[in-house]
C-alpha cells in the first residue's frame, strides 16, 4: 500500500494539471527504455496517443465546444451532436511552436492509423489517455470541475481518442441511468479489447461484471441467495464483533493513528474473507493486488495484471474448496452446484464480489469519516441518531463520495441514438456515477454539498443501475450503519491529525479513496 502514500513534497503539487504534465513527462521518459521484448506494441500504442494528444491538446476557451477545434481521430467519425468542424493546425503550430507541433501531429495521426489497423489491447496500455481522466480526477473530495461542465454542456461526450470506435463519457444523470437500465443496446463484454493469450486472456478477466446475459443471468442467481437482507442479517453479529475489535486496535495503538489501516481496510477485509469462506493468510498480498487492479495510474497493464494475480490465488482457493468445501460463500456454492459451475466461473464470482466489497467500502469509511468530522452536527446525527438518522446520512455520504467512480464500461450493441448523439456499434460508453450523482436534475439543490437532510429528485446511482447493480449494496450500507456510529461513540474527541489537504487522496482509481487518515482521539 506504500504506492499509494505520496510524499509531502508531492502532495504539495496536487493541481490536475500540473500532475498530469508531470506524469506525461514520466511517461515519456520511462517509455524509451521501454522498446524492447514484449512491451514493444504497448509502447507504440502509448506513444501514438501521447503524440495525438500533445498534438491536438489545448485547453477549450468558453466552454466544451472548443472555438479553436481540435482535427477528429482519424478514421473516426465526427459523431457527436456538438458538430466538429474542419480541422486545423494545432493551438501550438498556430501559436508559432510551428514546426515541432505540425510534426507531432503529423506523427501522431500516422501511428494512429496503425493502431486502428492492428486494433488495440487494453491489457497492454501503460497508462490511460489523458482525455479519459477527468472521470477520475478530483479535487479532495469533489470531483473536478470540467466534469460539471461536460455534463451541463455536452452531457454525452465523444473523447477524441484515436482508436477505430468512440468512446463517450456519459455525465447527466438521466443519461447514466438511461445506458445501465438498456440490457438490449449494451453489452458489458471486454473481450474483444483483450485479444490473445496470458494474463490479460478473455477467461481471466470474467465475473459479473464484464459478463453479459444469459451467463451474467446464471451466475447472478447462485450468488444472489446470499446478498438477500434474510441472510445478510446473520452477518450483522459478526460485522459488530469485527468492528469491535477493530476499535480496540485503534485505541491500543493510541493517538494519532491510521484509522485507514486500523479501520477502514480490516472490516470490509475480515467481513469478505469471512463471507466467501477464504482462509486469511496471504492477505497482505492479496489487499495489494485489490489497490492495483483500479490503479489507473499505470494503465491498462498493471490493472490486469493484478487481476490476474488476484485471479490466481482464487482459483488455487476453489481448488482447495472442490477437495475440501468451506462454510462460506465459494463451499456453499460447490455443494449447491457442484460440476456445473467451472472453477474459472466460480473464481470470477467469488473475484467479483471480493474486489467489488473491499477497496469500495474500505473508500467509503475513511471518507465518510473525513466528511462528518467536518461538522460536528453531522458526526452528532450519526452518533446520537436513530436508526432512520444513520440511514439517511449513509445515503448521503454515498451520494456524495461516489466512490466507484465510473460504472463497468458498456460497448454498444448496434448503431443507436444516445439523447441525440448518433453512435455506432462497438462505440464504448463510460457512465459517470460521480458525475451523474452531482446532478441537479436528479440531487436537487446544491449537489455539491453534503447535506444529509437533502430532498433528491431521484435516487442515487452509486450502485449503479439495472441488471449490473451492485450485488453488495445492502451488505455495504449494513457495514457503514455498524462501523460510523460505532467509531464516532467509542472516540467522541476524533479528529483528523493532518489538515484535509495534506491527506493521500488516490490520484486516478477507478475506486476513489484514501490511502491513510491520520486521526487524534
Ligand atoms: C460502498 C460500497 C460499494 C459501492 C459504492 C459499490 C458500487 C458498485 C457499482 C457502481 C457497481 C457497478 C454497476 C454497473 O456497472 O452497472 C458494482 C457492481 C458490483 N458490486 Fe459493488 N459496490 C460496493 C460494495 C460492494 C460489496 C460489499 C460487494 C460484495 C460483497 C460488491 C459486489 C459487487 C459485484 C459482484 C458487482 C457486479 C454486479 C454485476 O455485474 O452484476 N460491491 N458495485
Amino acid at each position: 500500500m506504500g504506492r499509494w502514500c505520496p510524499t509531502a513534497a508531492a502532495r504539495q503539487t496536487t493541481a490536475p494539471a500540473r500532475r498530469a504534465g508531470g506524469r506525461r513527462q514520466g511517461r515519456r521518459q520511462g517509455r524509451r527504455g521501454e522498446r524492447s521484448g514484449g512491451r514493444r506494441v504497448a509502447a507504440l500504442i502509448d506513444n501514438a496517443v501521447l503524440e495525438y494528444e500533445d498534438a491536438i491538446d489545448h485547453k477549450p476557451a468558453g466552454g466544451v465546444t472548443d472555438p479553436a477545434p481540435r482535427p477528429p481521430a482519424p478514421g473516426v467519425p465526427a459523431l457527436s451532436r456538438y458538430p466538429v468542424p474542419t480541422p486545423r493546425p494545432p493551438v501550438g503550430a498556430r501559436a508559432g511552436a510551428g514546426v515541432r507541433a505540425r510534426a507531432r501531429a503529423w506523427t501522431g495521426k500516422l501511428l494512429a492509423r496503425r493502431i486502428q489497423k492492428r486494433g488495440i489491447d487494453l491489457s497492454s496500455l501503460t497508462f490511460i489517455p489523458e482525455r479519459t481522466k477527468v472521470p477520475l480526477q478530483r479535487d479532495g473530495i469533489d470531483p473536478v470541475p470540467r466534469l460539471a461542465e461536460l455534463r451541463d454542456q455536452d452531457p454525452v461526450h465523444r473523447l477524441k481518442l484515436p482508436f477505430a470506435f468512440s468512446v463517450y463519457l456519459v455525465t447527466g444523470a438521466e443519461h447514466v441511468r438511461a445506458v445501465l437500465a438498456d440490457r438490449d443496446s449494451w453489452s458489458n463484454d471486454i473481450r474483444h479489447l483483450l485479444p490473445g493469450a496470458g494474463p490479460s486472456s478473455a477467461e481471466e478477466v470474467g465475473g459479473l461484471g464484464f459478463t453479459d446475459p444469459p451467463l451474467h443471468t446464471r451466475l447472478r442467481k447462485i450468488i444472489t441467495p446470499e446478498f438477500t437482507m434474510r441472510r445478510l442479517a446473520r452477518l450483522e453479529p459478526m460485522i459488530e464483533t469485527i468492528v469491535a475489535e477493530r476499535l480496540d486496535a485503534l485505541a491500543a495503538t493510541g493517538s494519532p493513528a491510521d484509522l485507514a489501516r486500523l479501520v477502514s481496510f480490516p472490516v470490509p477485509f475480515q467481513t469478505i474473507c469471512a463471507l466467501l469462506g477464504l482462509e486469511l493468510e496471504d492477505r497482505d498480498a492479496f489487499a495489494r493486488l485489490g489497490v492495483q487492479r483500479f490503479d489507473a495510474t499505470a494503465g491498462a497493464a498493471a490493472a490486469f495484471g493484478a487481476v490476474s494475480a488476484q485471479r490466481e490465488f482464487l482459483f488455487d482457493a476453489v481448488a482447495r474448496q472442490r477437495a475440501e468445501p468451506g462454510p462460506g460463500l465459494i463451499g456453499q456454492i460447490i455443494r449447491d452446484e457442484g460440476d456445473r459451475i467451472s472453477d474459472v466461473d466460480l473464481a470470477g464470482l467469488a473475484d467479483g464480489v471480493f474486489t467489488g466489497g473491499y477497496e469500495t467500502t474500505a473508500g467509503m469509511i475513511s471518507l465518510s469519516t473525513m466528511v462528518l468530522l467536518r461538522d460536528p452536527a453531522h458526526a452528532a446525527l450519526v452518533r446520537d441518531g436513530s436508526r432512520a438518522d444513520v440511514d439517511r446520512v449513509v445515503e448521503e455520504l454515498l451520494r456524495h463520495l461516489s466512490v466507484v467512480q465510473l460504472a463497468f464500461p458498456r460497448f454498444a450493441r448496434h448503431d443507436l441514438d444516445l439523447f441525440g448523439v448518433p453512435l455506432k456499434a462497438g462505440d464504448v460508453v463510460l457512465a459517470s456515477l460521480s458525475g451523474a450523482n452531482r446532478d441537479p436534475r436528479s440531487a436537487g439543490d446544491q449537489p455539491e454539498t453534503f447535506d444529509p437532510l437533502r430532498r433528491p429528485v431521484s435516487g442515487h446511482l452509486a450502485f449503479g443501475h439495472g441488471i449490473h447493480r451492485c450485488i453488495g449494496a445492502e451488505l455495504a450500507r449494513m457495514e457503514l450503519r455498524v462501523v460510523l456510529p460505532a467509531l464516532l461513540r467509542r472516540f467522541p474527541d476524533l479528529a483528523l491529525a493532518v489538515p484535509q489537504r495534506e491527506l493521500s487522496f488516490r490520484e486516478l482509481s477507478f475506486v476513489y479513496g484514501l490511502d491513510e487518515l491520520p486521526v487524534r482521539f
